[in-house]
């Protein structure tokens, strides 16, 4: 079957009213990613390459989001809210050209894997008019209730609808399903709202299949994958299950994680062979890093790259358009932001490198301090390679050292340097014989005065 005859909707209009919040819940975040990111970087790698997204009236954030992460999709506009077969009718036009496959996905689903997905799919190509993915919960409450008998799926009932021998069932709806698309427009113009809800409930769909005489199958998912989200407790509980699995991921990919419980990815986040990460690292969006790299404790790293046999840390900070050029060395209390700091090159303690270049094998002595920002602009400062900069200098962009240059310690430094020069740009030190004994005298006598008023 040629793949561009599938389609995925992907439900997002939901308010997620038990999040409290100002968000629509699709755009709650686990390991830095959208909940929608990551039913969309699902769908796109699965070669399903028409998307449909459900989205609520002013859901502008969500639209550029939608955008961002899948620039072929479309966004549909549910108006009012009347359940998730009111939301997939929403996205008639998207499948009004009959596609042979429709899959419908929950944006409050998010780890949901290109596999599970392409399983689904496989159902329906192997004969099935409806396939559902389900799971077994440890705990069912709130999830609709797959009720199968002898491989045919008959219904699936929402909790509130449930009898009290139905609620026993643990296993559940993961809310994916797949529709042979010659049936999907019918299936759902048939599904009304009489239920305990008042609600066009996708899930409906099932009873119906069966009445027409179709084919309706389950697939299985395990639950941390095909787990939803409608509370902040359950938003928490997957970010937990993602982040164990990019921790295993990492150290199978190679890189020995001390306590590894400790360190925080990101969705993205991607780690060479040999790669050692201390305890209590976080690494947010868009961090590459390179072989051999040594990341100490306490290091917070985002869009940054980091090469080859680079070490950072303890407390190292690397913000965004950080460049870390092989076996540079970055030390503990050094924050970096969009500056490369090149081959070999160390800035080890103490330090502010903003809007930057530090050339190869220069060396930034601790408290040293680009002053990037006049208030209105942001400005480069641009370090040869081998420069020598002193503790605590003060470097007033825009500037540019030579190479080779050398910067005497406490320097405030407004002029450019040439290569190889010498700049000391303090005061000159003034040396007064015996006066340190004088002034200790002096204090001590007012201090004793002061004492003696009382
Ligand atoms: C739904 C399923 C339930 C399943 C569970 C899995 C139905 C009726 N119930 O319940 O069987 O076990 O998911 O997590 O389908 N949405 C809209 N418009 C609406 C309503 C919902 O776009 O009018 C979207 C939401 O944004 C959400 C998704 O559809 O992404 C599911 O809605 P939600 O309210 O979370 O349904 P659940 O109660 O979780
Ligand atoms: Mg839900």
């Amino acid at each position: 079957m040629p793949h561009n005859s599938r389609l995925a909707i992907v439900l997002a209009a939901g308010l997620g009213t038990r999040m409290k919040s100002e968000r629509p819940k699709v755009m709650h975040e686990v390991a830095n990613l959208s909940l929608v990111g990551h039913v969309l970087k699902a769908v796109s790698g699965s070669g399903i390459d028409r998307i449909a997204v459900v989205i609520g009236p002013d859901m502008l954030e969500l639209e550029a989001e939608v955008a961002g992460r899948a620039p072929g999709a479309g966004c549909h506009v549910q108006g009012e809210r009347l359940g998730t077969a009111h939301a997939a009718r929403a996205a008639s036009a998207a499948f009004a050209d009959t596609p042979d496959q429709v899959l419908v996905l929950f944006g409050d689903t998010p780890l949901v894997s290109t596999q599970t997905l392409l399983r689904v799919s496989a159902r329906l190509e192997s004969g099935a008019d409806i396939a559902v993915l389900g799971f077994h919960a440890a705990d069912p409450t709130g999830y609709g209730r797959l009720l199968a008998r002898d491989g045919q799926l008959l219904a699936i009932r929402e909790e509130r609808d449930a009898s009290a021998e139905e609620r026993k069932v643990d296993f559940c709806n993961s809310g994916i399903m797949g529709f042979r698309g010659a049936r999907f427009a019918e299936i759902l113009g048939q599904i009304g709202n009489g239920n305990a809800k008042g609600e066009y409930y996708l899930t409906d769909a099932v009873e119906i299949a069966n009445r027409m005489g179709l084919s309706v199958v389950t697939e299985t998912a395990e639950e941390w994958e095909v787990q939803g989200i409608n509370t902040r407790a359950q938003l928490a509980r997957v970010e937990a299950d993602f982040q164990t699995r990019a921790r295993l991921a990492a150290m199978e990919e190679g890189a020995s994680l001390i306590a590894p419980e400790t360190v925080f990815f990101s969705h993205d986040t991607r780690l060479g062979r040999d790669v050692l990460v201390e305890p209590n690292v976080v690494f947010g969006p868009g961090v590459v890093v390179g072989d051999k790299v040594t990341i100490r404790a306490f290091s917070h790293l985002e869009q940054a790259a980091v090469e080859t046999g680079a070490t950072l840390g303890p407390y190292a900070r690397l913000r965004p358009g950080a460049k870390i050029g092989e076996g540079a060395h970055v030390g503990n209390f050094v924050e970096i932001k969009n500056a490369s700091i090149e081959a070999g090159a160390k800035v080890n303690h103490l330090t502010y490198i903003g809007d930057a270049r530090v050339g190869a094998k220069a060396n930034i002595g601790a408290g040293t301090i680009t002053c990037n920002y006049d208030g209105f602009l942001k400005h480069h400062t641009d370090i040869g390679a081998g420069v020598f900069v002193g503790s605590n200098s003060t470097l007033v962009a825009p500037l540019t050292i030579g190479e080779g240059a050398y910067l005497a310690a406490g320097g405030v430094v407004t002029e450019d340097v040439p290569a190889n020069a010498l700049s000391l740009g303090r005061s000159r030190q003034v040396i007064k014989e015996g006066r340190g004994e004088q002034l200790r005298a002096r204090f001590a006598r007012a201090k004793a005065e002061k004492q003696g008023g009382k």
